[in-house]
């Protein structure tokens, strides 16, 4: 039992799912996973307990943005010994060759600051996926017949962003997308020697202004969560 979660110990698998609607927790864990449990409900944070051939895993959501995937993170690796955590969620397209629907796999992940940011003072820390899980989840893409767009994105503080100046940079550099809680997942697992990874579906597009159908969504939350749970255990 911590402040957010309610579960004993125990209770989590080593490997969690984090999508940041505990809804789609809610819908992955019903869909792809076998003897589900409900492990958590305090706020609404739904998280689940089940096996997937085989595998005991976890899905939990994390909330939006960094300060609330910090504190699900926070204490399911430091209470409750999450060994592998991996974001599910949707992003932004910031690139002319990324288009609505595809699918995005973080190797870093820029940001203004982080909920670690205190500790790092003057440092400039490079959050960095877990290069295993990575070299998974594309050639799990790969094998579902998608072809992923791997290399860096951008966690934001804010989805109403007010800084068309930073985002000009960040295309001119080659961020892929945006979205809000990647770097701090990376930096919390680099400091507890943990796995993790962010895979992402662009739901709308910053340039194009197009946006995912909601039809299209479940679909793409489906994919994600295959290619998340095959690269876990690979
Ligand atoms: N900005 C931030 N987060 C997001 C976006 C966006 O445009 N789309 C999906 N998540």
């Amino acid at each position: 039992m911590t402040v957010h979660i309610g579960a004993k110990k125990g209770d989590f698998a080593e490997t969690v799912l984090m999508p940041g609607d505990p809804y789609r927790a809610k819908w992955a864990a019903e869909t792809f996973l076998s003897d589900v449990r409900l492990v958590n409900e305090v706020r609404g944070m739904l998280g689940f307990t089940g096996t997937w051939k085989g595998h005991r895993v976890s899905i939990q959501g994390s909330g939006m943005g960094m300060p609330s995937l910090s504190i699900y993170a926070n204490e399911l690796i430091r209470d409750f010994d999450a060994q592998t955590l991996i974001r599910i969620g949707s992003c932004g397209g910031m690139q002319p060759q990324v288009k609505v629907r595809d699918v995005i796999i973080a190797m870093t992940a820029t940001s203004v600051s982080t909920p670690s940011h205190s500790i790092f003072k003057e440092l400039n820390f490079a959050p960095t996926a877990d290069w295993t899980l990575l070299r998974n989840a594309v050639a799990a893409a790969e094998a579902q017949g998608l072809t992923p767009h791997v290399g860096g994105i951008y966690s934001s503080d804010t989805f109403y962003d007010e800084r068309p100046d930073l985002n000009e940079q960040m295309v001119r550099h080659g961020v892929l997308g945006v979205e809000m809680e990647a770097a701090e997942l990376y930096t919390l697992a680099a400091r507890y020697g943990r796995r993790a990874l962010a895979v992402l579906t662009v739901s709308d597009h910053l340039q194009t202004g197009e946006a995912l159908p909601s039809e299209d969504r479940e679909r793409s939350f489906g994919e994600m969560v295959e290619i998340a749970l095959t690269a876990a255990f690979a």
